[in-house]
């Protein structure tokens, strides 16, 4: 006979809660307060569920175990962790300031091919907004800028797989107007399940790559005209946010542009990047 009700493992004690946000926070970067137990334990509950198993501490003994199944469930402890909300030309601003300013300014300086990273990229949504960004400014200005290359990393290898595949629900690109969508994206057939794709010379221009901004050196990658790092620094602590952004400017060209989710801030910081937008910054 099956089963049928809710499955609820044991709750997650304090002990097990501070075991498991240590080692994120130390890990990971993101700052797990108290106030987060709730959610960590709520995001964790189907990994236990998958595991068949009913309480945290057996979770803790096998996530810490140091043998390749313990690695293999600390990444998918971090998949479950992360917040990857994200959607296409979310702060459009930054996106008109990259068409407006940035992309003439280079195109006057005769640099023909733009490279960019969207650092924290979650399921791709960021970096094909800039290959379309890209694109249009191409289309419309022909000859001025020939070629570019998106680099896009994040932590989660959920996210980064859902980027590579590049299909998402119909009702995300709902907003965008019908020639962007018409150039861009191409339609599914099915009805019951309406989504739509990234077209090849969309998705061609963008590398994903796994990346930890904990990591004390960022892969070798070739100089950035600009990066963007949006709504990721927020889950950070003050230290942990400073030390990310100086080494992100390690990898930006001088004269470079760095841009910010709207509600993260470097003051107080003392980089070396000056304010000319709403959290957009020129490295000095
Ligand atoms: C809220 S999403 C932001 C996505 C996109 N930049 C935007 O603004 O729409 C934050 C992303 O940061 C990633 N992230 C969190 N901690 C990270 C770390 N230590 N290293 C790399 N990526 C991380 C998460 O996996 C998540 O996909």
């Amino acid at each position: 006979m099956c089963e049928i009700g809710f499955f609820a493992p044991e709750a997650l004690t304090d002990s097990q809660f501070h075991k498991l946000s240590s080692f994120i926070h130390t890990n990971v970067g993101i700052k797990m307060p108290d106030e987060k137990r709730l959610m960590v334990q709520s995001r964790l509950t189907s990994r236990l569920k998958s595991l068949k198993m009913d309480n945290f501490d057996d979770y803790l003994k096998l996530a810490f175990s140091n043998t390749p199944e313990g690695n293999e469930e600390i990444a998918l402890m971090i998949n479950a962790v992360t917040t990857n909300l994200t959607n296409f030309f979310r702060e459009n601003a930054h996106f008109e300031y990259l068409t407006n300013v940035v992309l003439p300014e280079l195109a006057k300086k005769n640099e023909k091919k733009i490279e960019l990273w969207s650092a924290g990229c979650s399921s791709g949504q960021e970096p094909y907004t800039l290959s379309i960004v890209m694109q249009e400014f191409m289309r419309k200005n022909p000859g001025k800028i020939e070629d570019y290359s998106i680099l896009a990393t994040d932590i989660s290898s959920k996210v980064l797989d859902k980027a590579v595949d590049a299909v998402y629900p119909m009702s995300e690109v709902e907003s965008l107007s019908y020639d962007l969508k018409k150039r861009y994206f191409l339609k599914s057939k099915d009805l019951k399940n309406p989504c739509v794709r990234l077209k090849p010379q969309i998705r061609e221009k963008v590398v994903f790559e796994r990346l930890n901004f904990m990591d004390s050196v960022y892969p070798k990658t070739t100089q950035k005209n600009a990066i963007f790092c949006r709504n990721v620094l927020i889950y950070f602590d003050k230290a942990t946010q400073k030390s990310v952004i100086r080494k992100l400017l390690q990898h930006l060209v001088p004269g470079g542009y760095l841009f910010l989710g709207h509600s993260e801030t470097i003051f107080g910081m003392e980089l070396p990047l000056k304010t000319v937008g709403p959290t957009i910054f020129k490295k000095e």
